[in-house]
């Protein structure tokens, strides 16, 4: 388990995040000093959809101003503060990839919402919280990299309150293809799970979730893939996974087109 957790880790980590995000932003014509949390949207949203994604989770959590959130497999926290902003939670991050960690971190930092939003390096399959810590938990495309879902489930169900939200949204499997590596969340399919909607559901249902809402984004994929933005970003994915980016969103946009992969969003109470 050490050895895979660490390759996917060496899948995601790389040296430099933070500041090839800002020079371009910089060269875009931003003021650096005085940077809002959205313009990293289309670099720190690393999931279908990117800020749609985003957008999908916050209105099915359901939360109340104040309350706490925890974001597994947080990234470099666009989702966290995105969620923060939006319906005024409080949310702590984890995630296995240190150098994530650190850019979370440092934009959080950068946009001033310490107060709000926090990250540590931290596993999904053992998360380093108490029973019953969080109002609420959630998790952006994270499943495809854990092979056991029953574990990560009722680590989940562990540190979330009784009748709190549990919302995930995943890349799962749809058709019978062979998957194309590299994937975005996996460079060879020695560390790629993705699994299907039944396999999600039994282990939730194992860990004692109850499943509320089930929504195949498969329409929104499809469109995210083919019709790039007229005015793109001032960043993008490929400012955090660097140059063999193009490849993986390449693959995983033929995966969405022949039906392959879908990204679906599960909302569960705990
Ligand atoms: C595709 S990225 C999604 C990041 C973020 N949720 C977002 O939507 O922007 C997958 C993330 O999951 C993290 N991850 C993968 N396996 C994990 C595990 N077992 N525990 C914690 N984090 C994990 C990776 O380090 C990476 O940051």
């Amino acid at each position: 388990m050490r050895l895979m957790t660490n390759s996917v880790a060496q899948h995601y980590g790389n040296d430099g995040i933070v500041s090839r995000i800002i020079s371009a932003l910089s060269e875009a014509g931003f003021d650096i000093d005085n940077l809002k949390p959205d313009v990293f949207a289309g670099a720190d949203e690393f999931h279908i959809g990117g800020r749609k994604g985003s957008e999908f989770v916050a209105k099915a959590l359901d939360m109340k101003s104040g309350q706490q959130l925890l974001d597994i497999g947080s990234g470099i926290g666009g989702p966290a503060r995105f969620i923060a902003n939006t319906l005024g939670v409080i949310v702590e991050g984890i995630d296995l990839t240190p150098e994530f960690v650190e850019a979370a971190v440092e934009i959080t930092e950068m946009v001033g919402m310490t107060e709000q939003v926090s990250f540590q390096i931290g596993s999904a399959i053992s998360i380093p919280f108490d029973d019953d810590t969080f109002d609420a938990s959630t998790m952006l495309h994270v499943g495809m990299n854990i092979p056991n879902k029953g574990l990560l489930f009722s680590e989940m169900a562990r540190v979330t309150k009784p009748d709190g939200s549990i919302v995930v949204y995943d890349v799962m499997r749809t058709g019978e293809d062979d998957l194309v590596f590299p994937m975005p969340w996996s460079s060879t399919s020695e560390y790629s799970f993705v699994d299907t909607l039944d396999a999600y559901v039994k282990a939730a249902e194992n860990a004692g979730l109850e499943l509320l809402t089930v929504d195949d984004h498969a329409e929104m994929a499809l469109s995210f893939f083919s019709n790039p933005p007229s005015d793109p970003p001032p960043v993008n994915l490929g400012h955090l996974m660097g140059t063999g980016m193009p490849e993986m969103v390449a693959n995983a946009g033929n995966a969405i087109k022949s039906g392959t992969i879908s990204p679906v969003l599960l909302r569960f109470t705990n």
